[in-house]
């Protein structure tokens, strides 16, 4: 096999490390705070083992079949009348359009780790002041800070995936648990846990709507990093004797762990202050800043553990954006890492720093479209249409269109026969059914 590749614990790492990201840290918390707590998370791991899960398996098998650059592998898995499938492996340029604006937030938090090492903001309207000041008028702030994390991603990815991306992941990852758990054990002695703890396993259905299960699906997929051939990628790695179940379930399980500690790591700070969970987005960068400002010098090592993690979550699920694509210039289109890595790069930067700037009072009205800016714009559509249109043509691709001998002789041997029905069943009709109905909702053409 090529010698670029991830050894087996490092495609764990590495997995692991694209699915722990943002999704987990920032947006679980504020999602199951808004969605009503404990039945929400209830829905959440429903939709994980039975949708997320049985995608995300399915992009292993597509991966470790054929150990190329994502558009091959369909080539070579597509039946020769359905040529056209070899397209969707092209998915991966949906993944770069969403690390232009992901790495916008990874800035942030670059930023943040310096605030919490010099000046937490003392109360929850400063630290308004302090976000929305950088956000709307701090753009060489911003710039300095998305530059950096984006070097930092494009400099990771263009040393390779055994001397880059793994490396990387080796060490984040580990540091990552470490600062969580050191956390997680600090919160368990917070006044505020056993509320957490109720908030987020207690059914509460006051706040709980069908929206919610939408949403619960829909941050299934992005919090596993499907849809986007970065799985695809990362499996390339994988022989076929790996049991892809069995690291299929230990990367869900780490990924769904990680947002549960988190959540109750935030939601115990956050009661102890006397506070409410359901902050919305600004939990992360305004609420939980002004309270550890208020617990004192230990808050302010907490802030900088918390932003640090933070950031290494960030950027180990960033660098797994940009692979996809530059693994297919590179081995498809022989151009040489570095050359694709920072061609690619450059590009999405520069689409970055426009929706960058759609944030800023100076520059929102001119980089503003209809109803949204930029910004919100990438999010929209890569979240609302591109990222489940993905995610289907995967269910539908290995549901549907590959010989299915080389389905089953990629599973059947780690999950028998009737595992691998249900499996069947799950990717054939029930994770379409439910991405689709996702994609309705979240344009607005069926609304919950
Ligand atoms: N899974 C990451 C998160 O939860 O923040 C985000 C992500 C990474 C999405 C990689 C998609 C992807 F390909």
């Amino acid at each position: 096999m090529n010698k670029n590749r991830f050894t087996r614990l490092g495609f764990i790492l590495a997995a692991a490390g694209s699915a722990v990201g943002l999704g987990n840290i920032w947006k679980f918390p504020y999602i199951t705070g808004e969605n009503g707590g404990g039945v929400f998370v209830m829905v959440y791991l429903l939709t994980v083992i039975f949708i997320g899960m049985s995608i995300f398996i399915a992009e292993v098998v597509l991966g470790s079949r054929v150990n190329k650059d994502s558009v091959s592998t369909v080539e070579t898995l597509a039946p020769k009348s359905k040529k056209y499938w070899r397209y969707t492996g092209f998915t991966f340029l949906i993944g770069v359009i969403i690390l232009s604006f992901y790495a916008i937030v990874v800035g942030w938090i670059l930023n943040y780790i310096v605030i919490a090492a010099t000046a937490l903001p003392s109360s929850v309207s400063e630290a308004e002041t302090v976000f929305l000041g950088l956000l709307k008028e701090d753009i060489v702030s911003q710039l300095i800070y998305y530059t950096l994390g984006f070097l930092i991603i494009a400099y990771t990815i263009s040393k390779g995936i055994k001397k880059g991306i793994e490396r990387l992941n080796n060490v984040l990852m580990p540091a990552l648990l470490i600062i969580l758990l050191c956390m997680f054990f600090y919160s368990m002695t917070l006044d505020g846990f056993h509320q957490a703890v109720e908030f987020m396993f207690y059914p509460n259905f006051e706040k709980f709507h069908a929206s919610s299960i939408i949403i619960a699906v829909g941050h299934a997929f992005f919090t596993l990093s499907l849809g986007m051939a970065t799985i695809i990628t990362y499996s390339a790695s994988l022989g076929k004797d790996v049991n892809i179940v069995k690291a299929s379930i230990s990367i869900v399980t780490l990924d769904t762990l990680i947002a549960i500690v988190s959540g109750l790591i935030i939601f115990a700070i956050v009661y102890s202050a006397g506070q409410e969970p359901s902050k919305g987005p600004g939990l992360v960068f305004i609420t939980l800043p002004a309270i550890f400002y208020e617990m004192g010098s230990i808050g302010n090592l907490m802030a900088i553990a918390f932003f640090i993690a933070l950031a290494f979550a960030s950027i180990t699920s960033s660098v797994s954006i940009l692979e996809p694509t530059v693994m297919y210039l590179v081995e498809r289109r022989k151009m040489s890492r570095t050359k694709a890595t920072y061609g690619v790069s450059a590009f999405f930067y520069l689409l970055g720093v426009f929706a960058l700037l759609s944030n800023t009072n100076e520059f929102s009205s001119a980089l503003t479209f209809g109803s949204k800016n930029l910004f919100d714009w990438l999010d929209f559509v890569t979240a609302a249409i591109l990222l489940p249109i993905g995610g289907i043509f995967v269910a539908l691709f290995v549901g549907y269109i590959m010989d299915k001998n080389v389905v089953r002789e990629a599973l059947i041997p780690f999950m028998g026969e009737k595992f691998f029905a249900i499996w069947l069943f799950l990717i054939k009709y029930v994770a379409p059914l439910a991405i689709i109905i996702v994609m309705l909702n979240e344009t607005g053409i069926l609304k919950f």
